[in-house]
């Protein structure tokens, strides 16, 4: 994973004139209008929107490339409760991303993009398929459909893997407000050999967006869109998916991005992943991924807490704590065991895990040990509820006030 990680800035910085453009921090300082950074551009709003202080170093950028510490569990972008269930959301990701501040656009972004895909990471060109902004209306009134970008793909995929959808996979946000425009994504199959065209945007397992590309043109105001005074480029892939499609896994928990943490998960319950059962699986994979949303968001400074992005943190932290409890049979604190884990395969790429692995480590199992309580005694005083009120099958809505 790390040779990914390292093979996509290679290709953008050394190869096409990318600046690296350390990660921001997955908890932003700065942007009262999200809770977490949930994509590789936030971090640039001010620059998409000629807002930039020219005397920030920033300003001088044209192109950036990094892989952007993402989370998605709280705000317009919120993939929670799928978490765990299926084997590629994640609560917190990393995004690889490129961006053309005013400078390439629609021909160049697709061009390195494609070459990024089949010559640098040599995956099989029929394998991908692409989706354009079709039009609407409704969510996109005046942006026209994008035949441009369509004509251009044409250069490298047949018609038929070119498929047209409307603003909910088009048209890309951020937010309620925010730079945005239509966009244009790479999705996967995994199986090959066959005609998948039918399952893109299916929520099919095999069939994965893996890269988007979104041509900024305008900002999302209260009052609707309005054109930006320049062009510019956002692409955002799925760090975990493409390391998946590199490995020939079934899922992205099954490469070395996850491995490590189902071991400990593994050797700390006394059970083992991959057993026909699935919510010890469920189990597994929930723990898996949310001790890398809680470490990170601790380690960039956002500690759990009763509002914002502290209680998001709390929430992901105690759901964690209750799939071990109630399906691995994980009873006492195990959370904070996995930092070293963590930290030991993570922290040459982003050094702040390891730089605050004490804070992470103490911290949650401040959480562990008082939520534990709360969970024991909670869950004691619902079954005894549970039996009073057995013949009538109905808790009564007092009770459970
Ligand atoms: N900002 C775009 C996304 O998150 C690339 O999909």
């Amino acid at each position: 994973a790390d040779k990914v990680r390292e093979s996509f800035i290679e290709f953008f910085r050394d190869g096409n004139g990318h600046t690296f453009w350390p990660s921001s921090p997955c908890v932003p300082h700065d942007d009262p209008t999200l809770l977490f950074a949930n994509a590789g551009m936030n971090q640039y709003k001010p620059l998409f929107l000629g807002q930039c202080d020219p005397a920030l170093a920033m300003a001088k950028l044209k192109r950036a490339t990094n892989s952007q510490k993402c989370i998605r569990a709280g705000g317009k972008k919120c993939d929670l409760d799928d978490v765990g269930k299926d084997v590629y959301h994640h609560t917190y990701f990393e995004m690889l991303g490129n961006w053309s501040f005013g400078d390439y656009f629609k021909e160049g972004a697709i061009k390195m993009t494609w070459e990024c895909l089949t010559v640098k990471f040599g995956l099989d060109p029929e394998r991908l398929y692409i989706t354009y902004f079709g039009g609407d209306e409704v969510k996109a009134p005046g942006v026209p459909a994008d035949e441009e970008t369509r004509q251009i793909w044409l250069k490298y995929v047949p018609p038929e893997r070119l498929l047209p959808f409307d603003a909910a996979d088009n048209f890309w946000e951020m937010g309620d407000v925010g730079p945005c425009g239509p966009c244009t994504e790479i999705h996967y199959d995994r199986i090959g050999g066959r005609d998948a065209a039918a399952l893109v945007n299916m929520d099919d397992p095999d069939v994965l967006e893996i890269w988007n590309n979104v041509f900024i043109q305008y900002n999302r105001e209260p009052g609707g869109l309005k054109e930006l005074p320049a062009q510019h480029v956002d692409t955002g892939m799925g760090f975990e998916r493409l390391a998946m499609a590199m490995q020939g896994k079934q899922s992205n928990y099954d490469t070395d991005v996850f491995q490590p943490l189902l071991d400990r998960v593994a050797t700390l319950s006394g059970k083992t992943y991959g057993r026909a059962d699935s919510k010890p699986d469920v189990a597994f994979r929930v723990i898996s991924d949310h001790i890398r949303a809680v470490a990170f968001s601790i380690a960039d400074g956002q500690l759990p807490s009763n509002t914002g992005a502290g209680y998001v943190i709390r929430r992901i932290l105690r759901r964690a704590i209750r799939y071990g409890y109630s399906f691995l049979d994980l009873n006492e604190p195990f959370m904070h065991a996995l930092v070293p884990s963590l930290a030991g395969q993570m922290g040459d790429a982003f050094p702040e895990l390891k730089a605050q692995q004490q804070l992470i480590e103490r911290v949650i199992l401040e959480e562990e040990e008082s939520f534990l309580h709360t969970l024991a005694n909670g869950i004691e005083r619902l079954e005894a509820r549970l039996n009073e009120f057995k013949s009538t099958k109905v808790l009564p809505g007092d009770v459970v006030f």
